[in-house]
């Protein structure tokens, strides 16, 4: 199997408890004390595919500063290739302020840092691109900029290298950019910011994932936390397809980096040249054992036991 390539952010993750998330001028007493944690979009997505048996190749840029060095030996324990994840001497490395409430559900701040800087430096950038015909797969999020992910988009198009990109944090993206992709993975409120309709319902989220894929994007993927997700698609005829895969109930411990851990899960399971109904359970349930435990790359489960989850429900 080739390697998966993933050019996005790393940042420290700073978690505290929270019986809510605080209001404007308000000091409130959270529970324990702060939790580091490797986090970032990117990260955490490479961190889910090596642990899902994929080769994985990071790029992406840290600073010269202690919270980089564990942000990259955290993708080392997890085997993935760093050679493209450049340490910046000037800027510092990104840092995500995380409140986490007792229902698992959270609030973030990314201080972006070098993130940020990602495709800015010309060298960096030339080795990026000279990887991408050489991968199996792109994978890419919104925490760095987004020129940089268009102008990545556009030379995998051009190599045949099929692109996902997981639309997170929400920001509106050409949709030109968006027609490149072989995958286009969103939540509810990213879907609502691209399509300009509010997805609350199951319906909603039919509606606004076929509206999308009819604009031009293979395949569109909306993710709809407790209720599962959902896939619309082309069928052998060129008609619109959606297909919804419940998600099973699980006791929420911490839902940070659920999203990412689908994003990683569903493109595994297309490198594996998985049917696309497969691809969406292996993600939903890999999402599903992710937010039963805390941490983002420290919650992150194995092959072995997404394929034990799916088998008898454990
Ligand atoms: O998706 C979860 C991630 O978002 C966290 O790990 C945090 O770093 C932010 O980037």
């Amino acid at each position: 199997m080739g390697m998966i390539l993933v050019v996005g952010s790393l940042n420290m993750d700073e978690v505290v408890r929270v019986p809510r998330v605080p209001a404007i001028g308000e000091t409130l007493l959270g529970a324990g004390s702060l939790k580091l944690v490797p986090g970032g979009k990117g990260a955490n997505q490479a961190v889910a595919m090596a642990r899902l048996g994929a080769s994985v190749m990071m790029a992406g840029r840290v600073g010269s500063d202690p919270f980089g060095e564990r942000l990259i030996s955290a993708l080392h324990a997890d085997q993935i290739d760093t050679n493209l994840v450049v340490v910046d001497s000037e800027e510092a490395s990104g840092v995500a302020f995380i409140f986490l409430t007792a229902d698992g559900d959270n609030a973030i701040v990314v201080a972006s840092g070098a993130n940020m800087l990602v495709g800015r430096d010309e060298k960096h950038m030339a080795a990026i691109l000279h990887a991408i015909p050489r991968v199996q797969a792109l994978v890419l999020q919104l925490e760095i900029p987004l020129d940089t992910v268009s102008a990545l988009v556009a030379a995998a198009h051009k190599a045949g290298v099929p692109a996902i990109l997981n639309l997170a944090p929400a920001q509106p993206l050409a949709r030109d950019t968006l027609r490149q992709l072989t995958a286009l993975i969103v939540n509810e409120s990213e879907a609502s910011l691209l399509s300009g309709q509010q997805v609350e319902t199951l319906e909603d989220a039919r509606v606004v994932a076929t509206v999308l894929h009819e604009q031009g994007i293979p395949n569109v993927v909306l993710t709809l936390g407790a209720q599962g997700a959902l896939l619309a698609m082309s069928d052998a005829s060129g008609k619109t397809r959606v297909i919804h895969q419940p998600a099973p109930r699980v006791q929420v411990i911490d839902t940070t980096a659920a999203g990412d851990c689908f994003a990683g899960a569903f493109t595994v399971a297309l490198t594996e040249q998985r049917a696309l109904e497969d691809a969406l359970r292996f993600a939903v349930y890999a999402s599903a054992l992710k937010v039963t435990r805390f941490g983002a790359q420290p919650g992150l489960p194995t092959r072995a036991e997404v394929d034990r989850f799916l088998k008898d429900g454990q």
